[in-house]
């Protein structure tokens, strides 16, 4: 594996070489308070990490590492806004979205109020939405919302919407609409009364295909049940771009800004979760800015080693570079939670799927982590066989609320039994003596599994609007730190255009012939464009 240029990296990979004979049952065996010792309680959260491959030295040495690494004043520049994400000239501020204002840096300060401005804005519009003084154009109340947008722009609070479902308000339900694909938009517009539906764009860009396409699509069916002058009723508009949204017939007082310093994967803790403030009330949103602003806290004025987003960058790095781990897997305890993986999916491989420094050098080492998941126990019944007994590394957070929201307390001791004998059946595995019914010598051997596979914890009392919070903080911090170790900037997404622009000259020429010299175009490309054209021709 190739080497970081950090002094203590060389350490570090001696010492991993002698990790790899660790074992974690004789670990726990020779010291009671290890499960004590490596584990963190911040912000409302338990980590437990003592499920690791690693020891006090390995503590040591990664914090030396982040010594080396500059830890201290990356964190500092986030946090006062330093143009940290370099390709793009801009600061990273999703960290002062959910910032008190009177703890606002004071260079910030002017950020600072158009933030609190655009707050007041979600205040004031989803109050008037649920007290019903907002009316569609036939005054009757709005009672669905159907929120267009796309990434960053829809994981958040598709995210939030069904953690917080519990809570939920039954009056007004939101519907999310991401991919272009018709199918979904008109699944959900055939079962909406255009009367008391509410759209809301959503796109920092307000240019994404997307989001525009299900934008005009949801424009023209409004129009077929009201005049163009009843519009500014039924359309809000969450973006950067308020010109744009303005030309698409969007009334200025309809469209709350968002900044080009929060990156669309950063957006939820900005007016692109209205339909949160909508649905739950504005202060719940304020309960999961202020949750997520105490891992803020906690990560920007703990020291290492109890700092609990750096532990898990650190473990993350320890699996991926001196363990062969390609992939991690989020998974959730929690219906409510099951969307987190898609979420930090995104946050994690946009951000730090990346080949090229800040320095503008090659990496010659891996980075991100192809990063996965699904909720239990589903998936204890899919894919977990090969974490057990596969030939795979996988890095794994089991992410467990001790308390639900529901009165069926047998269900949830089936569900924390569970979660809790996963890590157990992952880190002690089953020799061929403690293997007393197998039927065959054959099925002896199969029935084995090799044990001594990490995995961290992640308890939360319940879901909450603060808890949760602050577990999307803690994931985002993360990916911030690991992306420090690999010197990359995690707040541009280049990899992205290329797809986008090809697909928009693949778009014209289906509609009107231009936009690509189709004899230009590579073998592959041409006769899967003349198979789509034969049927799109014929529509039959
Ligand atoms: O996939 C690229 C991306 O730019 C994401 O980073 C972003 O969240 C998403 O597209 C949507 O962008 P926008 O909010 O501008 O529509």
């Amino acid at each position: 594996m190739a080497m970081l240029q950090y002094p203590s990296w060389e350490k570090l990979t001696s010492h991993a070489v002698e990790a790899q004979t660790f074992s974690l049952h004789q670990m726990f065996a020779e010291d009671p308070s290890r499960a004590d010792r490596l584990s963190i309680e911040a912000a409302g959260l338990y980590l437990d990490y003592s499920k690791n491959l690693i020891n006090s030295t390995t503590i040591d040495l990664f914090r030396e590492l982040s010594l080396e690494a500059g830890f201290s004043s990356a964190i500092q520049q986030m946090f006062t806004g330093a143009d940290i994400n370099k390709t793009e000239q801009r600061p990273a501020l999703h960290t002062l979205l959910r910032t008190k204002s009177s703890e606002v840096p004071k260079d910030l300060s002017g950020e600072g109020v158009q933030i609190a401005a655009v707050l007041q804005q979600m205040n004031n519009i989803s109050a008037a939405i649920r007290q019903g003084n907002w009316r569609g154009y036939s005054r009757q109340t709005i009672k669905h919302i159907v929120h267009l947008g796309i990434g960053g722009s829809y994981l958040g609070p598709r995210l939030l919407d069904e953690a917080l479902t519990p809570l939920q308000n039954r009056e007004i339900q939101c519907h999310y609409i991401a991919n272009v694909d018709g199918q979904h938009i008109s699944q959900v517009l055939a079962g909406l009364d255009a009367a008391q539906t509410l759209i809301v764009i959503v796109s920092k860009s307000f240019s994404t295909p997307e989001t525009m396409t299900n934008a005009a699509t949801s424009r023209k069916w409004l129009l077929t049940y009201m005049d163009e002058v009843a519009l500014p009723q039924h359309l809000i508009g969450i973006t950067s771009n308020v010109q744009a949204a303005i030309e698409f017939g969007i009334s200025k007082a309809n469209i709350l800004p968002i900044w080009n310093w929060v990156g669309g994967r950063y957006s939820l803790w900005s007016a692109v979760s209205l339909p949160i403030a909508i649905r739950y009330g504005y202060d719940l949103f304020e309960e999961v800015l202020t949750g997520a602003s105490s891992m803020d806290k906690h990560f920007s004025e703990t020291d290492m080693p109890h700092n609990m987003p750096m532990m898990l960058a650190w473990l993350g790095i320890w699996y991926q570079h001196f363990f062969g781990a390609e992939s991690h897997a989020i998974l959730p305890y929690d219906h409510s939670l099951r969307s987190l993986p898609q979420h930090m999916q995104q946050l994690d491989m946009e951000s730090n799927g990346k080949t090229i420094r800040m320095d503008g050098s090659h990496v010659e080492y891996p980075t991100g982590s192809i990063v996965w998941g699904g909720e239990g126990t589903n998936g204890q019944h899919a894919f977990h066989q090969l974490l057990h007994q596969g030939t795979r590394f996988v890095g794994l957070d089991f992410v467990m609320p001790l308390k639900p929201h529901h009165e069926y307390q047998e269900h949830h001791d089936q569900l924390v039994a569970n979660c809790f004998s996963q890590s157990q059946a992952l880190m002690l595995g089953r020799n061929s003596t403690q293997i007393t019914d197998a039927a065959t010598p054959l099925q002896q051997q199969h029935k084995q599994m090799p044990g001594n596979r990490p995995s961290n914890t992640i308890l939360l009392h319940q879901v909450t609007p603060g808890s949760l919070g602050a577990l999307i903080a803690l994931y985002e911090h993360k990916v911030f730190c690991q992306a420090i170790f690999w010197q990359i900037n995690p707040f541009d997404q280049w990899g992205v255009e290329l797809g986008k622009e090809l697909a928009d000259d693949l778009y014209s020429f289906f509609k009107d012939g231009t936009g690509l010299d189709i004899n230009n175009s590579d073998g592959s490309t041409q006769a899967l464009i003349e198979r789509y054209k034969n049927v799109r021709n014929n529509q039959s």
